[in-house]
């Protein structure tokens, strides 16, 4: 399954690239409010620091501001991918900008005939949202199961891209249910490295090598 982290932060998606497990990186308006950072200058530099696909959402409601919109930030860098929302509007884009060769993530994603509208539009990813799904008291793994059972049927080549990640066990569960990528958020990514007998068997293993007053250089 493909990492990507759920970031706006330029300067900690540069040190988590470092640890070559970074597949891509998604953006939201949201997230780039948070970071405080001009957006085009953000975009640049995460695009210089990840070389996979990097989501930029379109924030036009209409069809003419999403093509425009996607047109512009298409022109920041070859790995940029075009996000809109799952809408009439965002979906007609979507299908106008993947046969113009232009790779479309589309998000905000809250059902499965959802996904199927967005696969045959051509869209690269769809991005069901897996956390608000379960923070509204409904099954957001289920989705993504039942999306992966759509694609499959119908040869479908758009990846699901497991979005809106609360916990290292989602993204376990996604990839058990055969989602494509799923993107995280920095934090929950450093906790995926972390298991406390890992910690404990190193704290042993050193203690008992130390004994022995030995060393390999
Ligand atoms: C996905 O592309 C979104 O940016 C993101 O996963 C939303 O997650 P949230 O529900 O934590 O805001």
């Amino acid at each position: 399954m493909q990492i990507f982290i759920d970031s706006a932060d330029a300067k900690e998606l540069a040190t988590l690239a470092k640890t070559g497990l970074v597949d891509g990186v998604t953006t939201n308006p949201s997230l780039v409010a948070k970071s405080g950072a001009n957006f085009f200058d953000t975009l640049r530099s995460i695009c210089d620091s990840v070389p996979g696909p990097v989501s930029a959402e379109v924030t036009a409601q209409d069809y003419d501001g999403m093509i425009a919109e996607g047109h512009k930030l298409r022109t920041v860098a070859k790995n940029i991918v075009v996000k809109v929302p799952l809408t009439p509007d965002g979906l007609r884009a979507c299908k106008t900008l993947e046969e113009e060769g232009h790779p479309v993530n589309v998000t905000l994603c809250f059902s499965a005939v959802q996904a199927l509208l967005a696969a045959k539009c051509g869209a690269t990813f769809i991005s069901p949202f897996l956390g608000r799904l379960d923070d509204n008291g409904a099954d957001g793994m289920a989705l993504i199961r039942e999306i992966r059972a759509i694609y499959d049927n119908y040869d479908y080549q758009t990846q699901i891209l497991s979005a809106s990640i609360r916990s290292a066990n989602h993204v376990r569960d996604a990839a058990i249910a055969g989602s494509d990528c799923a993107t995280i958020p920095p934090a929950v990514f450093k906790s995926l490295y972390k298991h406390i007998l890992t910690d404990t068997g190193l704290e042993a293993f050193l203690k008992d090598w130390k004994a022995t007053g030995q060393s390999i250089l």
